[in-house]
């Protein structure tokens, strides 16, 4: 692997799933392989799980880790072509990349949308800037528009819960993805990347509900059965995916915070005893109920503690691939 930007560089998501149990298994399997290794780990925004799972995992797999709180830490940065830098932006990407390129083996990035333009965000101008300047392989902590590590522990979540399961094995477990109510006007990026990973995968009958104005860009709904009856969507689900996103029609707008939408028990009958996952964090009683976060459906906390056993297996095949070991 040369990067970890998307779902598109993956070429085989079971066997990245299958390396990322095996590390649940066998946490210091790989002890060596990132000795005299560096990953730097750049926060242009705010992160608990993200941040802690990746230093985790390339501490396991002997690497240094340097966090860097970008802005900060250190200058804010710039990343528009040709602007003339008299505003508050003190360094340019330009020269920041490559620095960075030269202290590290593996560069992380975390950088949310501004939500203002959505054709910037989904251009995905920061996280490419990175990768065009900085010259070594970049992995995405959550970037404007997507967020594959925390996808690849989903499906991993999925995978390790139904080889625990009854459920029958020739049947396609029913997932659904379904949209909640949030106070604050939050990225499309689990939603996209969730969907875009699971439609990838191609071992689940995948359902999108949301409320009317909150369809994601087709880009990443591709093969998913969307419906904006909730009711319609829960019915028979193994897996339900709690989330909240703002608009993409009204970019980064809210339109609905009503809270029917808020999963809770009565809703969940509906379902085949369905596990509830959210990537976390979440908002008690606004996205969630407490009786679903408290009760025995919820996997949440299972799906934060697998975030650096995914860390881990992308991390291990960028540096089998710098080895040439791959
Ligand atoms: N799920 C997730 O990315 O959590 P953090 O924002 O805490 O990193």
């Amino acid at each position: 692997m040369k990067q970890f930007i998307s779902v598109n560089d993956v070429t085989d998501i079971d066997a990245l799933v299958q390396k990322a149990l095996m590390y649940k298994l066998q946490p210091l399997h790989s002890k060596i392989l990132g000795i005299n290794k560096r990953i730097g780990c750049l926060f242009l925004n705010p992160s608990m799980r993200t941040r802690l799972s990746t230093q985790i995992a390339a501490q396991n797999l002997g690497m240094e880790c340097i966090v860097f709180k970008v802005g900060a830490d250190g200058w804010s940065l710039e990343f528009e072509e040709g602007v003339i830098m008299n505003g508050t932006s003190v360094e340019h990407v330009k020269e920041a990349a490559p620095v960075f390129g030269n202290y590290f083996d593996i560069l992380a990035i975390r950088t949310f949308p501004l939500l203002k333009n959505r054709e910037d965000d989904y251009s995905e101008q920061f996280i490419n800037q990175f990768v065009k300047y900085c010259g070594i392989p970049v992995v995405s902590l959550e970037s404007a528009t997507l967020h594959p590590l925390q996808s690849l522990t989903d499906v991993m979540t999925i995978s390790e819960m139904l080889n625990l399961s009854n459920l029958e094995k020739e049947k396609k477990p029913k997932v659904v993805l379904t949209w909640a109510p949030h106070v604050k006007p939050l990225p499309q990026c689990v939603a996209n990347s969730f969907s875009q990973w699971i439609t990838t995968w191609s071992k689940s009958d995948f359902w999108i509900t949301h409320p009317e104005g909150y369809r994601l860009n087709e880009k990443y709904t591709q093969g998913a059965i969307i419906v904006n009856e909730q009711d319609e969507a829960l019915k028979d689900a193994d897996f339900v995916y709690v989330k909240n996103w703002s608009s993409y029609d009204e970019y980064g707008s809210i339109l609905n915070t009503g809270s029917s939408w808020m999963l809770n028990n009565e809703k969940l009958k509906q379902t085949n005893e369905a596990s509830v996952m959210h990537c976390l964090p979440v908002r008690r009683n606004v996205e969630l109920s407490d009786e679903i976060l408290d009760g025995p459906n919820s996997i949440v906390t299972l799906q934060a503690s697998n975030r650096v056993w995914a860390a881990q297996a992308v991390l291990s095949e960028i540096l089998a691939e710098e080895k040439g070991v791959n």
